[in-house]
């Protein structure tokens, strides 16, 4: 048996616009995902959020699953399209949450609130600076109403994606493909963080957070360090030490003008570690480089070792141990979350169960890569599965399941997976056999 530190946090989470539904209800307005997932091509099948898994009319039976689970915490994120639609408030987006907290905190769950996981108000723009202020101001409206029940506020969801998948390659909302936008958003979403989290200082927030996607890079280092940089230290230093590294501002100054020196800080109580996979690079004249890593030319991805997970990741726990104790070494003193992880697989369903034993060994494996690296020293507080349901996977619509929970796009029934069974098991124990 191998167990965690007393405390530590076990937990799920989700996203609002990969759950919700509701996409025209109480007031809400369009987020730029509401636009790209209406166009054609966008989105794999033509899928959309419209309904997603009707979360806001079923939280009451997906907080019951929570309870079942013996989830510790709940991350989940609040829609600003609903809560500023149009830019005017409406209180009706917020009962919704209200509600949520309310609920969780009934059956003794920690609500942690994400502001901004991605449905941006169709109206903004994140190439707008004003953008940044905009988000402060909106922290502080989520904030009055829930401050005095939430603990845990996280300003942003992995912005590199929201600037690079949004702006670089297109792949995602608002489907902008330009480097210099993409160097412009990650500025703007940066100083979204700052603001937001001085504005949730102000406010006395309890537990301010910032959550990234953390990619280890394998391969030489004439290669690795520059995507290190764009991927990784692009965000960290800013949001731990409050400027941009030297090597990555020379680099964005070969795409734009930005003044990077233009960047508030304001100290987080706790880092959000997204993990999934490493990135494997080698160097190559004839790569053409990747569209979310401008000026990567030259630089070539190869692909993962063994069985890939549906996403086609590969499936390596060690790098979870790598990035935690690197973390610790290169940023001490800020406490750390593991805010996602977990894989899609493609699970059936059969004599009404899911035996989704492949998710059961990828969480086993990356719960020991943790509990490794918490020997060694990490100070990682817990750990929030990626998901709590199956969901809207983005670009690729609802093909991908990342949930313990399965969920039956026609009838919006939940069946918990053997993955979720097992997760109760660990959770009760705080531990592994
Ligand atoms: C990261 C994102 O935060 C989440 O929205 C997404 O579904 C998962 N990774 C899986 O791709």
């Amino acid at each position: 048996m191998t167990t965690f530190p007393q405390g530590f946090v076990w937990g799920a989470a989700t996203a609002s616009y990969q759950i919700e539904g509701a996409a025209r209800e109480d007031g809400r307005g369009p987020s730029i995902w509401d636009v790209f997932s209406h166009t054609p091509g966008k989105v794999a099948d033509g899928h959309t959020g419209d309904v997603a898994c009707d979360h806001y009319h079923r939280y009451r039976e997906d907080v019951a699953i929570m309870e079942d689970l013996g989830l510790h915490a709940y991350r989940f994120s609040v829609s600003w399209p609903r809560v500023l639609p149009g830019g005017t408030f409406n209180a009706a987006g917020l009962d919704f949450y209200d509600r949520l907290v309310d609920e969780l905190l009934a059956r003794r769950i920690s609500p942690v609130a994400t502001l901004y996981h991605w449905d941006l108000p169709a109206e903004l723009d994140w190439r707008d600076r004003d953008t940044a202020e905009k988000f402060a101001e909106y922290a502080e409206i989520v904030h009055h109403r829930l401050g005095d029940r939430v603990a845990t506020w996280t300003t942003l969801n992995e912005p590199w994606v929201s600037a690079f998948v949004g702006y670089g390659s297109g792949r995602h909302a608002p489907g902008v493909t330009d480097p210099a936008a993409a160097f412009t958003a990650a500025h703007h979403l940066l100083r979204a963080h700052a603001l937001g989290a001085q504005a949730l200082r102000a406010a006395g927030a309890d537990e301010i957070s910032v959550t990234l996607n953390l990619t280890p890079m394998a391969g030489d280092p004439e290669v690795t360090t520059l995507i290190d940089g764009l991927a990784n230290r692009l965000f960290l230093d800013p949001v731990l030490r409050g400027s941009y590294p030297d090597d990555v501002r020379a680099h964005i100054a070969k795409f734009t003008g930005l003044d990077l020196g233009d960047l508030p800080y304001e100290p987080i109580d706790v880092l959000g570690v997204n993990y999934y996979t490493i990135a494997r690079l080698a160097a190559d004249p004839a790569a053409p480089g990747h569209a979310e890593y401008p000026g990567s030319e030259g630089i070539a991805w190869l692909p993962p070792h063994g069985v890939p997970t549906e996403m086609g990741w590969e499936v390596i726990p060690s790098g979870l141990e790598d990035l935690l104790l690197r973390l610790s070494r290169d940023y001490p003193g800020t406490p750390l979350m593991i805010t996602e992880n977990g894989a899609a697989y493609d699970d059936a369903v059969k004599d009404g169960q899911v035996a989704d034993t492949e998710r059961i060994a990828y969480l086993d494996g990356h719960f020991r890569a943790a509990l490794r690296a918490i020997e060694q020293g990490a100070d990682l507080r817990g750990y929030l599965v990626w998901s709590l349901l199956d969901n809207f996977e983005w670009a690729r619509g609802y093909h991908k399941r990342f949930g313990l929970v399965r969920v039956d796009y026609e009838s919006l029934e939940r069946l918990p997976k053997a993955s979720a069974h097992w997760y109760r098991e660990v959770i009760a124990r705080n531990g592994l056999d």
